[in-house]
């Protein structure tokens, strides 16, 4: 069963976007920027490094433009940073700072997309159009929010999502993220619809990002895995939530999954034990409980994962 994994799985670090965005207390920029430059250390070279979002709608990412000044001048050229942006004013504030890659959100749903970034499914793909004129440079993936299920209007079906990435597709946007943004999905419901969007759009990237609401979201990740995945967010110390979708819980932890890779012999070009002092900087400084197994257990040194 387990014969045909890959050696590699790509990780895109979103702790310092997904997860600090949930945090209520004002995280102080200089720990922000020592927590992210942690994880650059540990090995994780793809990161959403902060979002260009509205102060008010978001107060924590208001020091989104010092983030990207700090790493990029430290790391640019070395690792791949991307910032989560609502709209076209944040896509240019983004490329102001530095940054070549943003994440755009649509939520499938018209509900959470209106909560989310106030505007229907057209004034969204008018908008991603907008962007792609305004910065035709600019690297452009969409995070899909509420594929398998809404907040407002429950379980969401395969063909929605097929039905919305359509529509976007035809901005050229290519690369997409299939987001469990409350943490509901179970195997079945990854497995189907991953291998369900790869057939239905098989030129396109898909990579998952499945919140850990219900305990899951490892799970999950294995099922995605075997529809063929290959790259996955997660967060550190399993921090994450989207302020717009009651109920959401913390992302999957990536603490957690680099323990399990490892032990399985994926590779994911992180150390885990340099990670963990990131995960204690965390307990230190950040005003949030922390949703993580590694955090919590005891380090045998004898049950280290197998490199
Ligand atoms: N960066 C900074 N400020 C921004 C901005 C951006 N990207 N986009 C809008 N603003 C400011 C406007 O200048 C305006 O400020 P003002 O009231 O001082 O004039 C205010 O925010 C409202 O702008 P408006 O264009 O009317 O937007 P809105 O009220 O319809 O809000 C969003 C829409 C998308 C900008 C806002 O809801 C948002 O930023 N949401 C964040 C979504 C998010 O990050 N969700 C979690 C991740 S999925
Ligand atoms: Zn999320």
């Amino acid at each position: 069963m387990f014969n045909n994994l890959p050696k590699k799985i790509q990780l895109t670090e979103v702790g310092p976007r997904d997860g600090f965005q949930n945090v209520k207390t004002f995280i102080p920029t200089g720990d922000k920027i020592a927590i992210i430059e942690g994880l650059i250390e540990s090995g994780l070279t793809t990161l959403e490094i902060t979002s260009f979002v509205s102060p008010k709608a978001i107060p924590q990412m208001a020091d989104a433009a010092q983030i990207c000044a700090a790493i990029l001048g430290k790391y640019d050229g070395k690792i791949n940073a991307s910032a989560l942006v609502p709209n076209l004013r944040g896509a240019q504030l983004a490329w102001d700072a530095g940054i070549r890659e943003i994440t755009c959100v649509v939520s499938v749903t018209a509900e959470h997309n209106k909560a989310n970034v106030n505007r229907t499914h057209e004034e969204s793909v008018q908008e991603l159009v907008r962007m792609r004129e305004a910065l035709p440079d600019m690297n452009m993936r969409v995070d899909l929010a509420t594929v398998f299920a809404c907040p407002f209007v429950g379980w969401v079906k395969p063909e929605a999502v097929a039905a919305v990435t359509e529509k976007i597709a035809k901005t050229g946007i290519k690369k997409f993220v299939l987001c469990d943004t409350i943490g509901v999905a179970t195997p079945d419901r990854v497995y189907n619809l991953t291998k369900f969007m790869k057939s239905t759009f098989p030129d396109f990237e898909f990579s998952l990002h499945l919140h850990d609401t219900r305990g899951v979201g490892m799970v999950n990740m294995m099922a995605g895995i075997m529809a063929g995945v290959d790259s996955f967010e997660t967060s550190v110390g399993g921090l994450g939530g989207c302020p717009f979708a009651p109920g959401a819980a913390g992302n999957t932890p990536t603490e957690d999954v680099v323990n399990m890779l490892t032990d399985m012999g994926i590779t994911s070009g992180v150390d885990l034990n340099r990670l963990l002092q990131v995960v204690a900087l965390i307990k230190d400084n950040v005003d949030e409980p922390l949703n993580s197994h590694m955090a919590k257990a005891k380090i045998y040194d004898c049950f280290c994962p197998r490199q």
